[in-house]
């Protein structure tokens, strides 16, 4: 098949993937509103392009906690990767790395933070708060001595969000094979032999965290015990006394939560959903964007994350106020389709589909667009929620006939 956009990338990892492993990339929570419209409500934007403007040179670079990147990109922290493919954290900073965009870590990578380290590739890392805050701190400790220059904070998963489709499928890591998923898995020999020769898979973070005790719980299990349904922003404040770095709160879709972050001292707030996957019926990421970009100012860098699956969505969040945009699914598409190469062509993609819509649009320096390039509904829609009439999905709401 011929695989021109992220879509053509979802469906070539569809195909390679026991079904399983697809839905657990793929799904989202509940009845997955959320999830979708997270994608959907970039379609509910318009753009206002300007002519005769000269786009023979174009840049989307951009400035980004201290860093520059040459595309607003991110690939944001993804757990269980290593189902996908072998190696997959690895394979995925590399290809961050070669076209000079970032690249976070994830707490449930199946690659430790010494292990990326050790490959000298710059990375940021994501932090889930650890019941135990020994392990919380450790964590933390680690990535400074990695030389991390950004530290994520996840707030969105006091508890995991209810999946059903990894509820029916009977997912789990490492994949489990039983007589529903035995078939599904040699269907798909790619991956099966991947997986047989790979490394063995397992949260790598807490390898020397295995439960002594209990010889009966797996580490799946444990360390999805380990999340912190007590974390609160007092814990937020002490996680800035500990860490030197920058600081991004992932998972904020209120102003007055972003508000409390940048309080905490947080140096980024990056509007998400978790890519739907915790709260159904929480507001899209691109909906609960211009609020957030109205109320920080800039007391703060917002970033958005959820939805991107075209470069035209980042046009759109970057002309509301967002510096650049996280992406999960998308480049996982390519990894679970095609590993490091597939990467690089989710990659690819977006950075051609971004500069075609800044020369159709009339905006050759990316860094300097505004929301005067996105239509009314978008900055409507932003004044409304300002005044508080609109509580969720201000976009979709504006749009609304
Ligand atoms: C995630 N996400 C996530 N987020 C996080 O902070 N820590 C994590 O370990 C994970 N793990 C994870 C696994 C998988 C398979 C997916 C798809 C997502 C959420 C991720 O960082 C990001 O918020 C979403 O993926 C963004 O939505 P899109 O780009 O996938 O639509």
């Amino acid at each position: 098949m011929t695989v021109v956009t992220i879509a053509d990338l979802r469906l070539a990892a569809k195909r390679k993937l026991p079904r399983a492993m697809f839905e657990f990339m793929d799904g989202g929570a509940g009845d997955e509103r959320t999830r979708d419209a997270n994608a959907a409500d970039f379609g509910r934007i318009g753009f206002e392009p300007r002519m005769l403007v000269d786009v023979s040179r174009r840049s989307q670079a951009v400035r980004v906690l201290g860093q520059d990147l040459a595309s607003p990109l991110v690939l944001a922290p993804t757990g269980g990767t290593g189902l996908f493919r072998p190696r997959a954290e690895e394979l995925a900073a590399r290809e961050a790395a070669t076209a000079g965009i970032g690249y976070c870590l994830s707490t449930m990578g199946n690659t430790s933070i010494e292990e990326i380290a050790a490959t000298g590739l710059p990375f940021w890392f994501q932090l889930y708060f650890q019941k135990d805050r020994e392990v919380t701190r450790a964590l933390v400790d680690r990535a400074a001595a990695a030389g991390c220059p950004v530290l994520v904070v996840t707030v969105d998963l006091p508890v995991q969000g209810p999946r059903e489709r990894d509820v029916r499928n009977g997912f789990s890591m490492p994949p489990r094979v039983g007589p529903r998923t035995a078939l599904d898995f040699v269907r798909r020999p790619g991956w099966l032999y991947r997986m047989a020769t790979g490394p063995r898979l397992t949260f790598a973070n807490f390898d020397g965290h295995r439960p002594q005790a209990d010889k009966l719980t797996t580490l799946f299990k444990y360390v999805a015990e380990q999340f912190d349904p007590s974390a609160s922003w007092d814990d937020l404040r002490w996680i800035r006394t500990l860490w030197r770095g920058r600081l991004a709160v992932k998972g904020i879709l209120t102003a007055t939560d972003a508000l409390a972050a940048i309080e905490c001292g947080a140096d980024a707030i990056i509007v998400s959903n978790h890519g739907g996957r915790q709260l159904d019926d929480a507001p899209s990421a691109i909906g609960a964007l211009p609020r957030i970009v109205d109320a920080v100012g800039d007391r703060a860098e917002v970033l958005l994350d959820g939805g991107v699956r075209r470069g035209s969505d980042v046009v759109k969040a970057l002309a509301i106020g967002a510096r650049a945009c996280l992406v999960g699914r998308a480049f996982l598409y390519g990894l679970a389709a095609f590993g490091g190469p597939g990467v690089r062509q989710a990659i690819e993609i977006l950075r051609q589909e971004i500069d075609v819509t800044q020369a159709l649009l009339g905006c050759p320096d990316l860094a300097g667009i505004d929301s005067s390039f996105v239509s009314l509904a978008a900055r409507d829609a932003s004044r409304r929620s300002q005044a508080g009439t609109i509580s969720s999905s201000p976009l979709a709401a504006a749009c609304t006939p």
